[in-house]
């Protein structure tokens, strides 16, 4: 069997320019399978909230609820890295982070969190940080602040935009954080954090110019209801087969035929 995927295997995959592959799971099953063909980061996304439990957001979810999810995609994972969201609240101070973190890890298996966060909330990063937990801070588009946004909407468009993103990679980074995870941002933004990390960069919506790329997992398969957002595709129209979809997924990030330039946003 191939040896875990680790903190340490992501940052020589990035030297090694080497992309990483990421995508969600929620249970058992398809954790095993998602595993099974080489996907190196498997998120336990809050966007459970909408693909297994049909909210209209992420805001609903609990800390409890990603505590039961973590727990089952952990059973199913023999290599890949198992990174979990903080969910929406759980993370407003560093002690809230702190025990919210504690629980993922301990109860749920996780091997990293996931934070949205911006360089406002870099403090709460770094007492993470400090604590020894391994983070991975998203930025760009907040999903669980859509209430504020008003949407969700492409990130970094224009100069203040694309100025506060770049603070926002830098303040992070500086807070102690192991991993960015960037969303729907302009793919020239993007390029512009690559250039200045030296973090791992995970994208999604965001362009090639990242170390690896995620999707959600209904969304790759096509049974998102709706019509998809422009970053997504659907492999399992081109397969047949689930495993052959996240078969072919994991070979087109690898070779860097996906994401192309009709997935990114200017
Ligand atoms: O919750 C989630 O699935 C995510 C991905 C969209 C990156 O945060």
């Amino acid at each position: 069997m191939d040896p875990s995927v680790t903190l340490a295997t992501l940052r020589r995959m990035k030297t090694e320019q080497s992309p990483i592959v990421a995508l969600t799971a929620y249970d058992y099953s398809f954790a095993r399978l998602v595993d099974a063909a080489g996907v190196d980061v498997v998120l336990v996304g809050d966007s459970l909230g909408m693909v297994m439990q049909g909210h209209a957001s992420t805001v609903p979810v609990t800390l409890a609820d990603m505590a039961y999810h973590t727990r089952c995609v952990a059973r199913g994972l023999s290599r890949a890295y198992l990174m979990v969201d903080l969910p929406f609240l759980s993370d407003t101070d560093d002690r809230a982070a702190l025990e919210s973190a504690a629980r993922l890890m301990k109860e749920g298996g996780a091997d990293m969190v996931k934070i949205e966060a911006h360089a406002a909330q870099a403090p709460v990063v770094e007492a993470l940080s400090r604590a020894g937990v391994p983070v991975c801070a998203h930025f760009g588009l907040r999903p669980q602040r859509v209430g504020q946004l008003g949407g969700y909407r492409i990130q970094g468009r224009n100069e203040d935009g694309a100025r506060q993103v770049l603070e926002d990679a830098r303040a992070l980074e500086a807070a102690g954080a192991d991993v960015l995870l960037v969303e729907c941002l302009s793919a020239a933004v993007t390029a512009r954090v690559h250039e200045q990390t030296t973090l791992p960069l995970i994208g999604i919506g965001a362009g090639v110019d990242c170390d690896g790329q995620i999707l959600v997992l209904q969304d790759m398969l096509g049974v998102t209801q709706g019509r998809p957002p422009r970053f997504v595709h659907d492999f399992l129209a081109d397969t047949g087969s689930v495993q052959a979809a996240v078969e072919a997924y994991v070979e087109a990030v690898r070779n860097r035929e996906f994401p192309r330039p009709e997935h990114s946003f200017e």
